[in-house]
């Protein structure tokens, strides 16, 4: 019995040196898999409930990361770590840091010169964050965090509501997550924005 990852519906594959680094190794199944990374998870939104953060540590590839590393440390040894690997939806890994770069001083620029609207930003950045693909797996989950982040501590608004699904696992709110991915794909991002607002 070994751990089933697959790329359907948008699920991002490991290779198999990435699965070797498992920690917990009686984990075999993805459902158990996926219990204990929702435990650390639920950790790591803790401490962000917990925590004031500024607008200049929150928009840093350090931040970034630290979060990362504190939503799955407990499970995987490349948690807070930039990927080695190709993706089939992230940019080539040896472009991370830059790609990352353009978008944490393009979002400061949205937000000092108020360029969109509030949920606008934090939106537009959690779809740009995804398209980078930073770490071998996670990055659906640590982007809507982060965009939760960014509405708490810099707008000061309750974070969104992700259409009563922070996980977003199987079934028609996927889909219809999905859905409005591929149209902020295309320049629509108001779906994306509704969706996590439904
Ligand atoms: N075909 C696709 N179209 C649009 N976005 C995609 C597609 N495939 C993957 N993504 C993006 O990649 C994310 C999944 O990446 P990854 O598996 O690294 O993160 P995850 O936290 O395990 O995923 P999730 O919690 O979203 O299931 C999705 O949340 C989505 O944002
Ligand atoms: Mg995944």
């Amino acid at each position: 019995m070994g751990l089933k990852i697959t790329d359907e519906e948008g699920k991002t594959n490991l290779s198999p040196q990435e699965k070797e680094c498992l920690k917990i190794k009686t984990i075999s199944t993805y459902g158990e898999l996926d219990e204990h990374e929702q435990l650390n998870i639920e950790k790591a939104v803790e401490w962000t409930i917990h925590t004031k953060f500024s607008r200049d540590r929150i928009l840093t590839e350090v931040f970034l990361k630290t979060l990362h590393k504190r939503m799955f440390s407990d499970v995987w040894t490349w948690a807070g770590k930039f990927r080695h690997t190709e993706k089939y939806n992230g940019v080539p890994w040896v472009k991370i840091p830059i790609e990352l770069r353009y978008l944490l001083d393009n979002t400061k620029h949205w937000i000092s010169h108020q360029v969109y609207p509030p949920d606008e930003i934090a939106i537009r950045f959690k779809h740009q964050l995804v398209k980078i693909h930073c770490f071998p797996n996670g990055n659906g989950r640590h982007s809507r965090l982060m965009a939760d982040i960014i509405r708490d501590s810099i707008f000061k608004r309750d974070v969104f509501s992700w259409s009563g699904s922070k996980s977003l696992k199987a079934g028609s709110i996927r889909s219809n997550y999905i859905r409005a991915l591929h149209k902020a794909d295309q320049g629509q991002i108001e779906p994306l924005i509704d969706f996590a607002n439904s």
